[in-house]
Formats: C-alpha cells, structure tokens, sequence
C-alpha cells in the first residue's frame, strides 16, 4: 500500500476539512440539542460533489477513488457525525449499490440525482425482529407479476424522512431463505409508503432517523436490483463498502475529540504548569495518538483494497471493528482531559462521545464484524 498521499487526495482532505470547520462547526451544538437535520449544508456537501463522491462523472458523480471519500468522512465527521452518517449512506450503499448493480435505465433515472447532491438516498434493511440477523427479513415482496407488492416495516432508518430515494429489502420467497430476498427501489410518493416516527436518540442527533412502513406498495419490477433473489447478496456487497465510511466516521469522531483534548491540555494550568505536561494527561494523549493513527491505517488500507479491485470485506470489517472501539474509549478519554468543562455541550467533546457509540451498532455491530473476521480468519 502506497502511503503517501496524492495531491488530489490532500485537496479533497483539505476542502472538507474548511468545510467542516468553517460550515458545520457553527450550529453543530444547536442542531445537536434541537435535533434539526443541517438540510442547508447537505446542499451544499452535494454542490461540492461529496454527495456521490466515488460515481462516475457520467452519472453525476465526483469520479473520486475511496481513500479520498475516506479522508473526507474523517474530515467531516470529526465535527459533524449527523452530517457524515448521510454522507456515508447516500455515497457508499445507495450511491455505490446502484452503480454496481443498477441497470443503465436505473442509473440515469435514480443515480443521477442522487450522485450530484440533488437528492438524498437511504437504505432500508434493519426491521423490529431483524438487526444482525439480516436475513430474517419479515418485509415481504410478493411477485405480482409485473410488479412486487411490498408490505412491512424497516426500523432506524438514517435519511428516513428526508430521502426521495430508499432501497428497500424483502423476502419474496421464504422457502428459499436469502436466495429468496429482492432488493427494490422505493420511491417516496409510491401510494403506501409512509414515513413514520422520528427516533429520539443518545447521540447523531441532527440524522434524521425514521421507522418506514410498506402497506402494500406497488413496486414496478423495473425496480428490483439484480436478479430475483440477489437481495441479501446486494446488502452484504454494499454494507461491506458501507464499513469503510463508517470505519472512517468513527476515526473522525475519535480524532476530532484527540484534537480538542491536545489543544485544551496545552492551554489548562493545574498544580502550576499545563496539564499535558502532566505524565497522568501526556501518556492519554500518547495512547490516543497511537490508537487513533493505528485505526487510520486500517480505514485507508480497506479504502486502498477496494479502490485496487481486491477483496475488502476482511479488512472493511476489521476497520469498523477497531475504529469504532477506538472513537469510543478516545472519547471517553477526551471528556476525562476536560474535567467538567467536557461535560457541558460547549467543549464539543460530550456530544462526540454521546456520537461515538452508535458507531459500534450501525452497518454491523461489533459483535457482526466479529462474526466476519472470525469466519474468515478460520477458513
Ligand atoms: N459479499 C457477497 N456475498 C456475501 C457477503 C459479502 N460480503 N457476505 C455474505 N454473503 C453471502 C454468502 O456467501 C451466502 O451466500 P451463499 O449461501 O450463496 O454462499 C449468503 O450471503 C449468506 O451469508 P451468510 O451465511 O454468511 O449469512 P448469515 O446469516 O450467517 O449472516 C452476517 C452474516 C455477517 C451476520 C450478516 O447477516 C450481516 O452482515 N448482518 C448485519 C447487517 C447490518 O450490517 N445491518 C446494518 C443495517 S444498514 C445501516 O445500519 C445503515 C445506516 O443506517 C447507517
């Protein structure tokens, strides 16, 4: 893996990171307490081509490699973990899922917009009784015969009320199990679609996190993803890429808070000198420079395998896994270096440890990335 990155590279790290500074910073607290989605500057992440990052400028897309979508998650995700988690969505499974798999007909009807920031995707496969267990599917997509007849509902769905554009996993055949599950392109005003209640969460609480429901919607069978039954197999393709974003959100979120606790720490007298220059605080800051670097390393070398053609699954897994442990232990650190002013919304750092944890449950808990590794270490 080359190391070094390419000029590209560091001007599309260096953009988002004014951006984030500059753009997200202001109101992060506000929208935080308020719960407000930043719809203004998601806008603006689609004008900049953030949006479909990695698309072909054919589709509308910034024609970008992964390691540079990574940068860009860190970047903006060291501010701003509710803007990033629908960055992260609508780039690496919605965007990605219907570049890689769409047809020529889907791609120009529903990747375009989506990949130029005109329009915002979610993806819907969590349900009440199926989180890890993904292929429990109870959302059913009954073949119809010219179209699938869709009824059930999806849980914790990031950019619920906001996207026009929502891929949606059924099972059409349960005897087949996840041979018998379909992908299928919902759109926002199909007769049946309802958006329902906003979740009220610990942490990314500017996301707009929604429960879905499906009351015998009419999906054309020009909207099924892939073959009858590649459902399941789009999921695991997709969220595989879809751990790399978040890998490099959960290393945004703990290297967001390092910065915070490096800078106060130079600035705080305690017992007559900075408290960085206290061993206590200076061997903190040296273990979390070492995880949070440790943890980079693993976020761009599964972006590298991917933007290679090689296989990432192993290593998006093993990047999540430990990016995400990381962001929550360094977080939680970062609040300790604080003392109580980490406690109180205006440090920034509660909010990063409060944005931490759902780090370790979204695209696949930690106990699911173990299940990955495992698997494949002893195959
Ligand atoms: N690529 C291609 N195919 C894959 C694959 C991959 N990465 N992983 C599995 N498959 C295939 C298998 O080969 C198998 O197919 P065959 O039978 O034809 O060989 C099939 O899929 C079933 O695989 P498994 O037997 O491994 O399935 P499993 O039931 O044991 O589950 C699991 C494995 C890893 C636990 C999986 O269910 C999983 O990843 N669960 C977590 C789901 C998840 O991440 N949810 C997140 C929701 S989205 C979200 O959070 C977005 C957001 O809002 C931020």
């Amino acid at each position: 893996m080359n190391l070094q990155l390419t000029e590209e590279q560091i001007a599309v790290r260096d953009a988002a990171r004014d951006f984030a500074q500059n753009v997200l910073k202001p109101g992060v607290i506000e929208r935080d307490r308020d719960q407000r989605f930043p719809a203004e500057e998601i806008k603006q992440l689609g004008e900049l081509g953030f949006m479909g990052m990695m698309v072909d400028p054919q589709y509308g897309g910034s024609g970008m490699d992964t390691v540079s979508y990574a940068l860009a998650m860190e970047e903006i995700s060291k501010v701003d973990a509710s803007a990033s988690v629908c960055m992260s969505v609508n780039n690496s499974l919605v965007c990605y899922g219907l570049q890689a798999f769409g047809t020529e007909e889907q791609k120009q009807k529903y990747l375009v917009p989506l990949a130029s920031g005109q329009k915002i995707g979610a993806f819907c496969l969590s349900e009440p009784e199926a989180g890890s267990d993904a292929t429990s599917q109870r959302t059913t997509a009954i073949d119809m015969g010219d179209h699938y007849l869709l009824n059930g509902t999806k849980n914790w769905i990031t950019n619920g009320s906001t996207a026009s554009t929502y891929l949606v996993i059924a099972q059409t055949d349960a005897e087949k199990g996840h041979r018998g599950i379909n992908a299928l392109i919902v759109e926002r005003d199909m007769p049946g679609f309802i958006v329902g209640a906003k979740e009220d969460k610990l942490g990314i609480r500017g996301s707009d996190t929604h429960t879905l429901l499906f009351n015998d919607v009419k999906v054309p069978k020009e909207n099924r993803i892939g073959e009858d039954g590649f459902g399941f197999k789009f999921a695991m393709k997709t969220l595989s890429g879809g751990r790399i974003g978040i890998a490099a959100q959960a290393l945004g979120i703990a290297s967001g808070a390092y910065e915070l606790a490096l800078a106060y720490s130079k600035e705080r007298k305690a017992f007559g000198k900075e408290i960085s220059r206290h061993q206590a605080i200076a061997f903190k800051l040296a273990d979390m420079a070492t995880q949070i670097e440790a943890a980079r390393l693993l976020v761009l070398k599964s972006a590298w395998l991917k933007d290679q053609g090689e296989d990432y699954d192993l290593a998006s897994s093993m990047a999540k896994l430990y990016a995400s442990e990381v962001a929550m232990k360094q977080t939680v650190e970062a609040v300790q270096i604080h003392g109580g002013y980490g406690f109180v919304k205006e440090y920034h750092v509660e909010r990063l440890m409060r944005d931490a944890k759902i780090t370790q449950i979204y695209e696949g808990t930690s106990e699911v990335q173990k299940i990955v590794i495992s698997r494949s270490v002893l195959s």
